[in-house]
């Protein structure tokens, strides 16, 4: 299947927890499973962390948890275009609940420019990109239109380029910059985490197969919704 050039999931496994804590919870473990399987392998973590409200009950779990913080490198899937510092970035609430309390070494935070507005900063983060290869693993949330990371309904998904500049967002701020389907597609596992009665709509569209963003995100795709957002009763495992 393909819509825009871009393959489609055809296959994600869809699992369904009681509330958000079991889901944190459960992610925790799954991103901490993955990065020593990552640096056992091949000596480091690539991940991509996702924005949105979602996963910092996840990243504040991280905080605590005892791991090889130097072998781990971390991406954005998108950024808010705000002055560095603003409390409305993703990477600013993502340091302020998870990595200014661990040893992680500055340089392996890969920050998103977006304080240097949504063109030349995508320009600079793909220059970053060039040549890195898959990712280990791609945080994604869901947004109630259906969006991931900065990619939102009505767009084109197809496009070539890795990082995109973002200028219309309907979910504030307008000017973002995200990371394509297809880059955000290049890893080796990608983990949606999916909370809340208000994704229901895009939850049931998606498994319906509409062409919502998230459907473009192909691979390995395992999708953690809590029963607030799946509609349906906790232990649902299934693919579609
Ligand atoms: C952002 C995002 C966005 C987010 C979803 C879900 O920067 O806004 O990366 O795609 O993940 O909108 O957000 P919530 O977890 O807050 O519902």
């Amino acid at each position: 299947m393909k819509s825009d050039g871009v393959p489609m999931t055809v296959s994600a496994r869809w699992q369904v927890f009681p509330d958000r804590a079991a889901l944190a919870a459960h992610a925790t473990m799954l991103i901490l499973a993955s990065a020593r399987a990552a640096i056992a392998a091949h000596g480091q973590f690539r991940l991509v962390l996702s924005g949105g409200q979602t996963p910092l009950a996840v990243y504040a779990r991280l905080a605590t948890a005892r791991a090889e913080w130097p072998h781990w490198h971390w991406y954005f899937g998108d950024e808010r275009c705000l002055p560095a510092g603003d409390a409305g970035r993703n990477d600013t609430a993502i340091r302020h609940v998870w990595l200014d309390h661990i040893a992680a070494p500055p340089a392996n935070i890969h920050a998103i420019p977006a304080e240097l507005g949504a063109q030349a900063a995508a320009r600079q983060y793909a220059a970053l990109l060039t040549g890195l290869g898959d990712f280990d693993l791609v945080l994604l949330g869901l947004g109630e239109d259906g969006h991931t990371a900065s990619l939102f309904p009505g767009r084109p998904l197809a496009a070539s380029a890795e990082v995109l500049a973002v200028h219309d967002a309907p979910k504030p701020p307008s000017e973002r910059v995200t990371m394509s389907a297809a880059r955000l597609s290049r890893a080796r596992q990608v983990l949606f985490l999916v909370t809340g009665a208000d994704k229901r709509a895009a939850v049931t569209a998606w498994r319906a197969g509409a062409d919502i963003p998230a459907r473009a995100i192909s691979g390995n795709v395992q999708v953690l919704l809590d029963a607030a957002a799946a509609a349906e009763e906790p232990s649902t495992t299934g693919s579609r």
